[in-house]
């Protein structure tokens, strides 16, 4: 899903951002420009990276399934 038109910035690249260890809204917005023209999307992004950063994201329990999985 677009999150951010101005830059075609999606919720995937915003998770992949988190995954590779941005830790603020902030510096995401350095990192993809979201929410860094129009400002139109900058509630939905912050929902999207508080829910991928902070909420337990599906690629963070992907990975403890997977590392739980490779350890049996
Ligand atoms: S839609 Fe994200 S800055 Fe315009």
């Amino acid at each position: 899903m677009i999150v951010c038109l101005c830059h075609r910035v999606s919720d995937r690249d915003i998770q992949v951002a988190v995954n590779s260890g941005t830790l603020t809204f902030d510096d995401l917005q350095d990192e993809l420009r979201v929410a860094s023209a129009c400002g139109c999307c900058q509630d939905s992004a912050r929902e999207v990276f508080d829910r991928v950063c902070c909420g337990g994201g599906t690629a963070r329990a992907g990975v403890s399934a997977a590392a739980s999985a490779a350890a049996h």
